[in-house]
């Protein structure tokens, strides 16, 4: 198959570079020209595990090429995939669909013979509907059919992911682009990730809602952390009672600072514009959305009250500013309105992150970024596990209570036991858990 991949960002590079490693020619298009530069030089514009030697074995073989020419990438395919961003439309929380009809319209210009075009972007139901609508606009002699072909990746585990995904779903009624579909997966299908052939809304529609799900799930564990701090309950403990219910299933029950990420914030705001636009209200959708928005700058306030109120003046650390480890996306980062509370109170933020601070510079302002976590503590009266980072996880508490004005640990991941934290006489608050000190 030869495959052109319209948008080279998290999704787009990774789904072109195994989709090339399942043995397709694959042509990854961009329009930001710097990006496709050093990507033929063999640099990564972003950080996502095991992502550079993919790419470079595949460059190597001959099978993964990068360009900012969509037409030729185009007319040359017999599938085009659009992994354009889709992210909030300023003002209203829509999904900003822009990018992905600008593709469509190029797209269609440049078709030449049968071809599927599919949207793996997440994108609202009835895009589809329009993307199809633009292309026979722009071209009405043209042989195409759309698709919805939404992705599941999980960015800092983006290719394990692609390679070994839960499901596939591709939404057509077409028989020719079922049949290019199901060539284009055949090496997962033979190892067994189920296929799930819907039609093209209903395969959007199933994007929107297992983000939704996921998001409900995490906002759902992060309340019953409160209650539990309340009551003197320990959530981990409930979330390990509850997850071990196949019904309910372990993951995504990890209490902590609210979700971020370039999905589910997004996301959960397109479907609810999605749902009043259909007089169909999602009203626990609406109480993840609320309750999750609250929660991040709330973090800020627990590390208040691990100093008493007294942050004016004080430094605090905060290690960790990605939205999840093993990814350098700082998108709706919850460390952003963490920081920025605690600036609002008065504090001077030092912060280190192993692959985010790049990044993070462009959310961030008045911030000490530091070379590593101990550097990252010199001087804090508080230390706060933001993003879970396996380095964070085995701390020298002797050596960061030398460095540091006040052994005070807030751990918003509960990456540590309370026990062993108050072993090494630091005060220890986390998410959920009795306090001990
Ligand atoms: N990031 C994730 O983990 C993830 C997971 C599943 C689904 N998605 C969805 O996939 C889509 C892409 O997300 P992303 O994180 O990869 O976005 P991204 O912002 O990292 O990348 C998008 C790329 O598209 C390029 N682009 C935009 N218009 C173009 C055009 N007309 N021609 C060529 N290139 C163009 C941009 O320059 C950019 O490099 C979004 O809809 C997102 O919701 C993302």
């Amino acid at each position: 198959m030869r495959v052109a991949m319209i948008g080279t960002g998290y999704v787009g590079l990774v789904s072109g570079a195994c989709f090339a490693d399942f043995g397709h020619e694959v042509t990854c298009v961009d329009r930001d020209a710097g990006k496709i530069e050093s990507l033929a030089q063999g640099q990564m514009p972003i950080y996502e595990p095991g992502l550079a030697d993919l790419v470079s074995s595949n460059v190597r073989a001959g099978r993964l090429k990068f360009t900012t020419e969509l037409a030729r990438a185009v007319s040359e395919a017999n599938a085009v995939f659009i992994a354009v961003g889709t992210p909030s439309r300023r003002g209203d929380g829509h999904a900003d669909l822009s990018f992905v009809y600008e593709a469509a319209r190029e797209i269609a210009a440049a078709l030449e013979g049968f071809t599927v075009v599919i949207t793996k972007s997440t994108v609202p139901v009835g895009t589809g509907d329009e993307v199809e609508r633009i292309i026979y606009e722009t071209r009405p002699d043209c042989e195409c059919a759309v698709v919805a072909n939404p992705e599941f990746l999980r960015e800092g585990a983006a290719i394990q992911d692609f390679k070994h995904p839960d499901r596939i779903v591709v939404g057509t009624t077409n028989a020719r682009a079922r049949e290019i579909m199901s060539e284009l997966y055949r090496p997962l299908y033979l190892n067994r990730s189920p296929i799930l052939f819907t039609d093209r809304r209903t395969a959007e529609l199933i994007k929107y809602a297992a983000n939704a799900f996921l998001a409900t799930k995490i906002t759902f564990i992060n309340e019953i952390a409160d209650l539990a701090e309340k009551v003197g309950a320990d959530v981990q403990e409930v979330a390990r009672g509850i997850g071990l219910d196949n019904r309910i299933g372990a993951k995504f029950l990890h209490a902590g600072p609210g979700y971020g990420g370039s999905c589910f914030p997004k996301d959960t705001l397109a479907l609810l514009k999605t749902s009043q636009d259909h007089e169909a209200p999602l009203r626990i959708v609406e109480a993840v959305v609320a309750v999750n928005d609250a929660r991040k700058r709330a973090m800020a306030r627990k590390v208040s009250a691990a100093l008493r109120g007294e942050v004016r003046g004080k430094t605090i650390a905060v290690l960790g500013l990605t939205f999840k480890p093993n990814t350098d996306d700082m998108r709706e980062a919850p460390s952003i309105p963490i920081i920025t509370a605690l600036q609002d109170m008065g504090a001077k933020v030092r912060a280190y992150d192993p692959e985010g601070m790049q990044q993070a510079r462009q959310f961030v302002a008045d911030v000490t970024f530091c070379n590593d976590a101990y550097d990252c503590a010199a001087g804090a009266s508080a230390l706060v596990i933001v993003t879970e980072w396996e380095q964070f996880r085995a701390l020298d508490f002797a050596r960061l209570k030398q460095v540091m004005q006040r052994p005070v640990l807030i751990d918003l991941r509960n990456i540590y036991r309370p026990e062993e934290v108050a072993r090494h006489g630091f005060v220890y608050e986390s998410v959920g858990r009795p306090r001990k000190a």
